[in-house]
């Protein structure tokens, strides 16, 4: 597994808003927006391109363009969701599924409750979307879903990552997957309730308002 964690003026000044309990969910959706579009930069850094011939107004040449099949974009219900715009920002063509999973409270055990994704995965880079990788759980079984119907990459988008989730996904991740975790932050424990801190509290509900 590699882990990228941000380290920019811009992402800093972004995610201290951000985690501000003033800060409105307009403001909010805004900014997970363009902290979404500054990491997809380092995420995509590994499509696969090939050539392609151009004609420029002065010249022929020979650019790059990214391979077929198209990236899959999958946003884990519900607060993944206010990942999506600033993700397709830099990334229009790709093709987005989508996976709703949440913890079953009596087994612990991880239910997916909705799942709008191809069966056949073959040779896709999958992004997964979850602002907040906390206990790891729902981003483990992630994986395994997409990589047991073929992802070649998947690359985990996250806005804060514990380290508790960091160290269960490398014990829980077989070796054998092709696994990168971006996030603009890696703050400093859960709490008793599973929530990170210092993080920003509760990111669907500061999103969507709470439901
Ligand atoms: N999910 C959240 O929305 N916030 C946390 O702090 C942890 C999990």
């Amino acid at each position: 597994m590699k882990l990228t964690v941000l380290d920019h003026p811009l992402v800093d000044h972004k995610l201290t808003v951000l985690r501000s309990k003033d800060t409105p969910s307009a403001t909010f959706r805004q900014l997970v927006s363009e902290l979404v579009t500054l990491e997809a930069y380092e995420a995509t850094r590994d499509l696969t391109v090939e050539d392609v011939p151009v004609d420029t107004p002065v010249a022929h040449t020979v650019g790059k363009r990214i391979t077929d099949p198209r990236p899959m974009i999958v946003p884990i219900l519900r607060a993944g969701l206010g990942m999506l715009d600033g993700m397709m920002t830099l990334l229009p063509t790709a093709e987005v599924g989508f996976l709703g999973m949440k913890r079953d409270e009596r087994t612990l055990d991880i239910i997916t409750y909705a799942n709008r994704l191809p069966d056949d995965l073959s040779g896709r880079q999958c992004f997964l979307l979850d602002p907040m990788l906390a206990t790891g759980g729902t981003l483990v079984a992630a994986i395994n879903y997409l990589y047991e119907r073929g992802a070649r990459t998947i690359t985990s988008l996250n806005v804060i990552a514990a380290p508790e989730g960091i160290k269960r996904l490398e014990t829980e991740v077989s070796p054998s997957i092709d696994f990168h975790v971006v996030t603009c932050a890696l703050d400093d424990h859960l709490n008793e309730q599973a929530y990170i801190v210092p993080g920003l509290g509760d990111a669907g509900d500061r999103l969507y308002g709470v439901v």
